[in-house]
Parts: structure tokens; C-alpha cells; sequence
């Protein structure tokens, strides 16, 4: 196969201003770096008011974060309030050159939502997806141009973490490419370029490991000894810190993904799924260090049964 190489800078379209999709913390991460390091408009949108209302409001937050910090000075931060809208109507989305959706992990879901952006559009917007294992072309079949879709996978903590995988489908253009990989370079990440192949490269690494950890506490052994265990290896985070972090619903997505799509190398942890179902399945000491499990996940690994 045709290794993704990088595409003739010269191609990128000017962003201008930025739609995200979604208002989860992922989305609200992301946004509030497209409006920091490109200093253009974003406008964020989700099914209710009142999720747009928890996007802005964690935006707004993490604004006074970097302000206090000294990161920012007032003029700076208010630029960025002002900077950021919310919308439920679509239609705001009109003169966005750079779209990206960041809603739930099903591709159904999410080819709803960019046949719905797509009336709202101009022709030449690129539309891109966060999505963390799907696949982009599968997405992407549902536009009347899918050439203009590109995936463009952050990682969390968006903030700190360097990475955005670019993920390039048999139908993607040159200009979307483009468009993409100097978008990553304005947002100051490295952007690397992946083949449309489930969990592109780093979710098909961390799924084996977030897996066979999940699948070492099927096997009975405490979580804090699996945790434990990784210390050494000198990852900054063990795998179920990582689960956490990342959210249990999307491990699980990523791990069902994998087993999917590769059933003789992926094999699914028992517990994950309805581990996922609990709010806070992880008991921590005051340094943060996982402990054991929650009384409620306790009794779902004793009972097999879910919450
Ligand atoms: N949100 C925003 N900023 C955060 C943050 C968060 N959740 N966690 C940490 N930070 C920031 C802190 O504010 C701090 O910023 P500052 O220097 O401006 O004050 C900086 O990160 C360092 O923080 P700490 O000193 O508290 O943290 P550590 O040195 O312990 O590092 C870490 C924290 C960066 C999260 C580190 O543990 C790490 O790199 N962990 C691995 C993360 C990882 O592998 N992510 C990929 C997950 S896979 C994924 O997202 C894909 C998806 O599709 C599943």
C-alpha cells in the first residue's frame, strides 16, 4: 500500500475560522486550542443548549486557568472569550473552512452529523474527524464530497499532549491533506501521517496494552498490582490511569474496534464494558495513586454482572 507522504504545503487552505462538533471534553479540549494558536473564531455546537453550555463553560475555565498561570494577559484571554461561541443551529457553520467533529464513537452517529454539516458548508470547507479507531472512508462515504474529509486524531490531555494523527482515506485530496497537516503545525503539534486502518497507530498500540491489563484483572489480579507493575517500564501513566483518562466508554469502543476488525490478535476484556457503565470506577490515595476499585466495581468483578 501507498505509504501516507507529506502532501505539497502549498495546497492548504487559509482556516479562518473553525466549526467543532461536539461539546464533550475531548471537543472542548481541542477547541480551545484552535482558538489559541490560530486566533480565529471557533464556534462549538452539540444536540442540547445545555452540553454547548458545559463546552463553553469549560473553555471559559481553562482561559482563567492560563491566565492565572501567567500564560495569558487579560487582553489575551478576553480576545479568546471572545473568540469562542456556542450554537445549536448549524447554520452558524457557514463560512467555517475547517470542520471537526468530535460526538460519539459510532459511525452511523457520525456520518449523520457531516450529511447534516454538508447543507451548511461551502464546497471547499474541509471537514475532519476525531475519531479515535473508526474508519475515516467508511465516515466519509455518505458526503457528496468525500474527498474533503481527513481524520484528525488528538490525544489527551490535548493541552500537553504533542501528537495528531492525520489519517488519509483512498479519497482524500491533496489540499485536504494539506490543509491538515499545517493546521497541526499552526496548533504546534506534530502531525504524522496514518493509513485509514482501525485505531490508525497509536490507539492499535495502547489497545493491546489497555486490553491485556484489563484482561490481567479478569484474571484476578488486583488493579493497583497490574498499575503497579508498568512503574518501572517508565511510561508516565499506567494503563488503567490511562483508561481513565481517556474514559472508559471510548477504551471500550477502541477495544471492540480492534476485536472487530482483528479477532485472532485483539481479545476483549469481560469487564470493560460494564466497568464503563460506573461514574468512578477507581478508588485513588491522595497523590492519585490507583488503590483498588470502587465498591460499586468491586461488585461487578465479583458478580460478573453489570452495574
Ligand atoms: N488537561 C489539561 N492539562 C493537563 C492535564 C489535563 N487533563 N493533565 C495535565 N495537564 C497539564 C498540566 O496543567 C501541566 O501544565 P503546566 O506545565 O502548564 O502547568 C502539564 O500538563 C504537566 O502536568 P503535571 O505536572 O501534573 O503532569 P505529569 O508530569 O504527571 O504529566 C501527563 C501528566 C501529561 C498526562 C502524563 O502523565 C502523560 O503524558 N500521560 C500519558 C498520556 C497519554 O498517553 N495520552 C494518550 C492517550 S490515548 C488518546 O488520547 C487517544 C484516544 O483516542 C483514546
Amino acid at each position: 500500500k501507498r505509504p501516507v507522504g507529506a502532501p505539497d504545503k502549498k495546497l492548504a487552505r487559509p482556516v479562518s475560522k473553525v466549526g467543532v462538533i461536539g461539546a464533550g471534553l475531548m471537543a472542548s479540549q481541542f477547541a480551545l486550542l484552535f482558538v489559541r494558536r490560530l486566533q480565529v473564531p471557533v464556534v462549538i455546537t452539540d444536540v442540547s443548549q445545555e452540553r454547548v453550555d458545559k463546552g463553553l463553560s469549560y473553555i471559559r475555565d481553562e482561559i482563567a486557568k492560563l491566565e492565572a498561570k501567567g500564560r495569558l494577559d487579560a487582553d489575551g484571554a478576553n480576545r479568546l472569550r471572545a473568540l469562542v461561541t456556542g450554537t445549536t443551529d448549524k447554520a452558524d457553520f457557514a463560512d467555517c473552512d475547517f470542520v471537526i467533529e468530535a460526538v460519539f464513537e459510532e459511525t452511523g452517529v457520525k456520518q449523520q452529523v457531516f450529511q447534516e454539516i454538508e447543507k451548511h458548508v461551502s464546497p471547499e470547507a474541509i471537514l475532519a474527524t476525531n475519531t479515535s479507531s473508526l474508519s475515516v472512508e467508511e465516515i466519509g462515504s455518505v458526503l457528496s464530497n468525500p474527498e474533503r474529509l481527513v481524520g484528525f486524531h488528538f490525544f489527551n490531555p490535548v493541552a500537553v499532549m504533542p501528537l495528531i494523527e492525520v489519517v488519509k482515506t483512498p479519497h482524500t485530496s491533496e489540499e485536504a491533506l494539506a490543509t491538515a497537516f499545517v493546521t497541526a503545525k499552526n496548533l504546534r503539534k506534530n502531525a504524522i501521517g496514518s493509513a485509514d486502518a482501525p485505531g490508525f497507530i497509536v490507539n492499535r498500540l495502547l489497545a493491546k496494552v489497555m486490553g491485556e491489563a484489563a484482561r490481567a484483572v479478569d484474571d484476578g489480579t488486583p488493579v493497583a498490582d497490574v498499575e503497579a507493575a508498568f512503574a518501572p517500564l517508565g511510561l508516565p501513566m499506567g494503563p488503567f490511569a490511562l483508561i481513565d483518562l481517556v474514559g472508559w466508554k471510548v477504551a471500550a469502543h477502541v477495544q471492540d474496534t480492534m476485536v472487530r476488525h482483528f479477532p485472532h490478535r485483539f481479545h476483549a476484556s469481560a469487564n470493560l464494558h460494564r466497568l464503563a457503565e460506573l461514574d468512578a470506577p477507581l478508588e485513588r490515595d491522595k497523590k492519585g495513586r490507583i488503590t483498588g476499585w470502587s465498591k460499586k466495581a468491586q461488585k461487578v468483578l465479583e458478580t460478573g454482572s453489570s452495574p
